[in-house]
């Protein structure tokens, strides 16, 4: 990867390192040094903002209940297919992106959604450019997140599937984490597929994930400026074409007209004309333990704030949920073992857990490399995805991102249906070379820590009805 130029750059000057505080930019005029973090003056709206006379299509708030259990879902078992219809639909958009909780904090009303996110900056959007969708005109619509209904922003599409767009606004994360937050899209974006493809595969609609995709052509289809936000990812339901050729711009919607331009840059640099293969499909776990429902696991899923050290897990919860969060994910994984049941402590590669690459209670060295948060020294055991510079270039480093955001977002959800807790978790770049015992020309891309709650949140509530939720702190640092 190219350290001069765009993402290999952004990379570079937003990587932490011990002698300078996370919120404090980097002695480059590459990177904006103008930016109050989390200042409330400038906070951004939690959604993309429409005018009022676009034509609006109110989900059905009762969701349809495939009853899949979630390791089933994560194992990779097809499913029955189900009719793809208006409340199908909306059951995929809200179990990724669905406002499931609230909180007020500091007079401010913070909504929590389906799947996680990096500082719970929900820096995503979907978009759906249906097909055939019985109860929705073919069309390109924005999902809003808060009424749970379709906003109808473009014309349809030519193509066969019915295709969600993701995409990403820099702004919305970078008030927090400037520049870096352009890495947190694709990690978001990565949870957000997760749930949003075992939400797809349980109702049988085939998700058929795709990165490789012409960028310009897709801003246009959803109205994604290319500055203020970007597309990232396309999921279609089922093997057709994907609906992501405009027969016209869409609506393109308000967002702040705030630019971070490295982030601009990075993304432009990995642009393409090209549309390419659907991601293939990984091969099935046959072992699959029993879970609850695949719904009730997002509605109880969310980062767990306190885990407890003195607690340790069973080997099975180490295994299972790794094999089945790395399924077709061909990014390294490092585990680093602090308290699972025959294993010892200490450093592993998957999925080798036999041989350590070093043996040792590592709580206190891995709490430092994760900016002395709590949880990474308390958990169980902590996931770190890494890969070699030497292999990236500017596109296949937004996929290596986006898989260690899936594989984020898919330990959750096992973690959370075998009865673990889990949080991802963000680190000092220049530390995990010789925690990990790699060359320096390691790209780290995200830890997530699974361990043993101190306590459980309560559910998530459905469409239109979050729960209130009383904020839980992790004991120290950053979040
Ligand atoms: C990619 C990613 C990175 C995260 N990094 C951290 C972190 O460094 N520290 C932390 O306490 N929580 C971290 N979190 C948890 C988020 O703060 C949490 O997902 C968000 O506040 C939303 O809450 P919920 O997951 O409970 O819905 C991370 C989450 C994700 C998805």
């Amino acid at each position: 990867m190219d350290l001069q130029h765009g993402a290999g750059l952004l990379h570079r000057l937003t990587s932490y390192t011990p002698d300078r505080e996370w919120d404090v930019p980097i002695d480059d005029p590459r990177v904006r040094h103008d930016i109050v973090p989390n200042d409330p003056d400038t906070v951004p709206p939690p959604v993309k903002e429409y005018p009022g006379d676009l034509p609006r299509i109110p989900l059905p708030r009762d969701l349809p209940r495939p009853g899949v259990n979630a390791t089933v879902v994560l194992a990779g078992e097809a499913a029955a297919a189900r009719p793809l219809d208006a409340a199908e639909l909306g059951r995929v958009l809200f179990l990724g992106a669905g406002v499931v909780r609230t909180a007020t904090r500091n007079g401010r009303r913070f909504l929590f959604r389906a799947a996680g996110s990096a500082g719970g900056r929900f820096a995503s959007e979907l978009y759906a450019s249906t097909r055939a969708v019985a109860g929705v005109p073919d069309g390109v619509h924005w999902y809003d997140p808060v009424e749970h209904a379709l906003v109808r922003v473009g014309p349809p599409a030519r193509g066969e599937a019915t295709t969600i767009v993701v995409t990403g606004v820099p702004w919305r994360t970078g008030w927090r984490y400037a520049e870096r937050g352009w890495r947190h899209l694709y990690w978001d974006a990565g949870t957000l597929l997760s749930q949003l493809s075992a939400a797809a595969a349980s109702a049988g609609l085939r998700p058929r994930l795709r990165t490789l995709f012409p960028d310009r052509p897709v801003r246009e289809l959803v109205g994604a400026d290319g500055v203020h936000e970007h597309p990232l990812a396309l999921l279609a339901l089922g093997d057709g074409e994907p609906a992501v050729t405009a027969s016209a711009p869409a609506t393109q919607g308000s967002l702040p007209p705030v630019e971070l331009p490295l982030c601009t840059q990075a993304q432009v640099a990995g642009e393409s004309d090209e549309l390419g293969e659907p991601w293939p499909e990984a091969p099935v776990l046959r072992d699959v333990p029993e879970s609850p429902e695949l719904d009730a696991v997002v509605l109880r899923r969310g980062s767990q704030r306190r885990m407890d050290r003195t607690a340790t897990l069973p080997r099975r919860l180490l295994e299972w949920p790794m094999a089945a969060a790395l399924r077709g994910i061909d990014v390294p994984h490092w585990v680093v073992v602090h308290g699972v049941d025959d294993v010892t402590p200490g450093v592993y590669r998957w999925p080798d857990l036999d041989r350590p690459l070093r043996a040792g209670v590592l709580r206190d060295e891995v709490l430092r490399v994760c900016l002395d948060q709590s949880l990474a020294a308390d958990a169980a055991y902590v996931v770190i995805a890494a890969t070699s510079g030497a292999e990236l270039d500017d596109r296949s480093y937004r996929d290596a991102q986006l898989s260690a955001g899936l594989v984020e977002g898919r330990l959750h959800l096992a973690a959370y249906a075998l009865g673990a807790t889990a949080s991802g978790m963000t680190f000092l770049d220049s530390e995990v070379p010789a925690l990990l015992g790699q060359p320096d020309d390691l790209v780290t891309l995200l830890f997530t820590c699974v361990g043993v709650g101190e306590y459980a949140s309560r559910a998530g509530g459905g469409p239109g009805a979050p729960v209130e939720v009383r904020p839980v702190m992790p004991r120290l640092g950053m979040q």
